[in-house]
C-alpha cells in the first residue's frame, strides 16, 4: 500500500481515480488544486503525486518543484491534456517521474503508477543497504573501549559541544565525525569538511571564509566561503593541528562568537555552524610547542573522542574483516568470500600500524586477487603474511616493542617500494602520515 496523491481542478477525474486507487489497495487523496495539495504535502510527504499539468493558480511544474523541495523521495506523474514536447522534456527535468497524456485508461495509468512504486521501493532498498553497509560495523564494535567511545560520541551528538577526535592515522576519525553528525539534530543540513593540510594558507582561508572581489589577484567576483554553506549544520575540520597561526586567529573567532568577515570583505557574516575537528597529532604537544593555540584549543577540546588504534581492539579485527569482505565482494559482484582460519589468525596477529585503512586495503586487495571463493594466508599483503610468519605461532610473546615493530615494517616497505605514494599505499597511511613516521623514527 502506497500513500497517493491525486491533483485536479476537474471533480470527476480526481475523484475517479482516488476510488480506483483506493480499491486496489492504495491509501489514496484527492486535492482540488495545487495550493490544498501544498498544504497536504506539508502536512505530511507522500510517496506519488499525480497531478495535472494545466491549473489555475500553481500548475504542476510549479507544484513539481515544490514537491521535490520539500520531499525529494516523492515520485511525481504529470497528467497533460496538451502533450507537447516542451511541457513533457520541463517535466522530467524538473525531476518528474513520468508523464501521462489524457485521455487514458485506467489501466494505463495504472501500470504507470506501478512500475514508479516498485522503482522507489527498490530505491528505498538500496539506501537501506548502503547505509547498514555504512553504519554496521562502527556500531557494533565487541571492543569495550570502542562501546564506551560510542557512547559518549553519541551523547555529544545531542548537544551542540564542539567535539575534538584524536587518534592514529586510519583508526576511524571521519567515518565517526560523519556519524556524529548523523546522529545530531542537525542531520537534515549540510555536513561540510574542510581538510587543514590540502590546501596553501591562501587558498584555505578563502575557502573556508569566502572572498570578495578584488581582495587579492585573481578575485574576481564575491565567493561565500564553505563555512557559509555549514548554517545549520555541522563544520569538520580535519587535521586540525595543519591550521597556520593566522588561520587558528581567525578560527577562534568564529569558533567563539560564529561570526566573521569574507577575505577582503568588512561585512560581519554569522553562521549557525556545529564545529568538530580532528587531528592525528597530539594537539596538547602541538599546544606546548607553541604550534597550536591554547585558547583556541580549549574551545575545541570541550568533548575529546580518543579512537583508539586497531590494534588495542583485536576483538574488532574480524567482524571489521568480514564485513569489509562482504562489502568487497558486492563491489566486485562476486561471491561471498570467506577467511581460511589461517588467514584469520594471521589477520588477528598483525598490528596493523595503519588500522582500519590498513585492514580494509588489505581486504580489497585479495578480494581482488583471491582466485576462490576462500582468502588464504598468501592472498594478503606480504606485510601481513610475514610478519605473522616471523613471530610464530600467534601466542607467542613478541621480543620486540611495537615501535620496534612498526620501525622495522616502514624500513621493509620503504625499500620495497619504489615511490613514497606507493610505500604509503602499501601501508594504508596518507603520504603526510608517512613523512611524519619517517622523521619520527629518523629512517631516511
Ligand atoms: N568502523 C569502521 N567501519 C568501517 N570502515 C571503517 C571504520 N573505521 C574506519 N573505516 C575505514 O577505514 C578507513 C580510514 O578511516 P578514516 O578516514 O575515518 O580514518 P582517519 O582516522 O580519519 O584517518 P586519518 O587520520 O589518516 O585521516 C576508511 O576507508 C574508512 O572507511
Ligand atoms: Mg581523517
Amino acid at each position: 500500500m502506497a500513500r497517493l496523491l491525486i491533483v485536479d481542478d476537474e471533480r470527476n477525474i480526481r475523484s475517479n481515480l482516488a476510488a480506483f486507487f483506493q480499491s486496489i489497495g492504495h491509501d489514496a487523496q484527492a486535492a482540488e488544486n495545487g495550493r490544498a495539495a501544498r498544504a497536504m504535502i506539508e502536512a505530511a510527504p507522500f510517496d506519488l503525486v499525480l497531478t495535472d499539468f494545466r491549473m489555475a493558480e500553481m500548475n504542476g511544474l510549479e507544484l513539481l518543484a515544490r514537491i521535490k523541495q520539500r520531499h525529494p523521495e516523492s515520485l511525481v506523474i504529470l497528467m497533460t491534456a496538451y502533450a507537447t514536447v516542451e511541457n513533457a522534456v520541463g517535466a522530467m527535468k524538473a525531476g518528474a517521474f513520468d508523464y501521462v497524456t489524457k485521455p487514458f485508461s485506467l489501466e494505463q495509468i495504472q501500470h504507470v503508477v506501478e512500475r514508479a512504486l516498485q522503482l522507489q521501493g527498490l530505491r528505498a532498498e538500496n539506501r537501506a543497504l548502503r547505509n547498514a553497509i555504512d553504519e554496521a560495523p562502527l556500531l557494533e564494535s565487541a571492543s569495550s573501549v570502542m562501546v564506551r567511545l560510542m557512547e559518549t560520541a553519541r551523547q555529544a551528538a545531542a548537544s551542540e559541544a564542539t567535539v575534538l577526535l584524536s587518534g592514529e592515522s586510519g583508526t576511524g576519525k571521519n567515518v565517526l565525525a560523519r556519524q556524529i553528525h548523523r546522529w545530531s539534530p542537525r542531520r537534515e543540513h549540510a555536513f561540510v569538511v574542510v581538510n587543514c593540510t590540502t590546501l596553501s594558507e591562501e587558498l584555505l582561508e578563502s575557502e573556508l571564509f569566502g572572498h570578495v572581489r578584488g581582495a587579492f589577484t585573481g578575485a574576481i567576483k564575491d565567493k561565500p566561503g564553505r563555512l557559509e554553506a555549514a548554517d545549520g549544520g555541522t563544520v569538520f575540520l580535519d587535521e586540525i593541528a595543519d591550521l597556520s597561526a593566522p588561520l587558528q586567529t581567525k578560527f577562534l573567532r568564529f569558533v567563539q562568537e560564529q561570526s566573521f568577515e569574507r577575505v577582503g570583505g568588512d561585512r560581519t557574516i554569522r553562521v549557525d555552524g556545529r564545529i568538530l575537528a580532528a587531528s592525528n597529532r597530539d594537539l596538547r604537544s602541538e599546544v606546548a610547542a607553541r604550534r597550536f593555540r591554547e585558547d583556541l584549543f580549549y574551545r575545541l577540546n570541550v568533548i575529546t573522542l580518543p579512537v583508539p588504534p586497531l590494534r588495542e581492539r583485536r576483538e574488532d579485527i574480524l567482524p571489521l574483516a568480514q564485513w569489509m569482505l562482504a562489502a568487497a565482494s558486492v563491489r566486485n559482484r562476486r561471491a561471498p568470500m570467506q577467511l581460511a582460519p589461517e588467514a584469520a589468525t594471521a589477520l588477528k596477529s598483525y598490528d596493523w600500524p595503519g588500522n582500519v585503512r590498513e585492514l580494509r586495503n588489505a581486504l580489497e586487495r585479495a578480494a581482488v586477487l583471491c582466485r576462490s571463493d576462500v582468502i588464504r594466508p598468501d592472498d594478503l599483503p606480504d606485510s601481513v603474511f610475514r610478519e605473522v610468519a616471523a613471530a610464530g605461532p600467534a601466542g607467542t610473546a613478541p621480543a620486540a616493542s611495537l615501535e620496534q615493530v612498526e620501525r622495522a615494517h616502514l624500513m621493509r616497505v620503504l625499500d620495497q617500494s619504489a615511490t613514497l605514494d606507493e610505500a604509503a599505499a602499501t601501508l594504508g597511511i596518507n603520504v603526510t602520515t608517512l613523512w611524519r613516521k619517517r622523521k619520527r623514527y629518523g629512517i631516511d
